[in-house]
């Protein structure tokens, strides 16, 4: 029943299935980008719930990958100065653009209660996870 599901759907599978195959990817989502108002908006994820749903471009990791358009790790989440905290729990952090026909409509953003594990693995991955999930647009 694939065909029936709805992109969302297909979308929250897909947050699931990282957080529960990846022990230190502990929370996983989309925003996507509205280019008018300059501002992120929260897509399916799974993970604590955020305050913050709607974020700027610009503000916080999530917003300055919308106007850089490039990948953005976070080591460590306490030595950022322009980061937007969502929980204590949260020690990393790593955002990947998500690029429809050369466009940046939004990212996949993954948080992780651990310090340091993301590598140039997590991020060839991702781009490959977004490269796919773009084919849904
Ligand atoms: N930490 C992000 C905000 C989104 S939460 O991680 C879900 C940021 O600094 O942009």
């Amino acid at each position: 029943q694939q065909e029936n599901k709805t992109r969302d759907e297909k979308l929250q599978e897909l947050c699931a299935y990282l957080s529960n195959n990846v022990a230190y990817y502990n929370w996983v989502g989309f925003y996507f980008a509205n280019h008018e108002t300059k501002t992120l908006h929260l897509g399916p994820y799974v993970g604590a719930p955020t305050d913050h749903t709607v974020i700027p471009f610009g503000k916080g990791i999530c917003g300055q990958v919308a106007e850089s358009n490039a990948n953005f790790v976070v080591p460590d989440v306490s030595a950022q100065d322009n980061y937007i905290a969502c929980s204590f729990t949260v020690k990393s952090e790593i955002v990947v653009p998500l690029f429809v026909n050369g466009v940046n409509i939004g990212q996949i953003d993954i948080d992780s209660h651990v310090l340091d594990p993301f590598s140039e693995v997590d991020e060839r991955f991702l781009e490959f996870v977004n490269q796919e999930v773009a084919k849904l647009f």
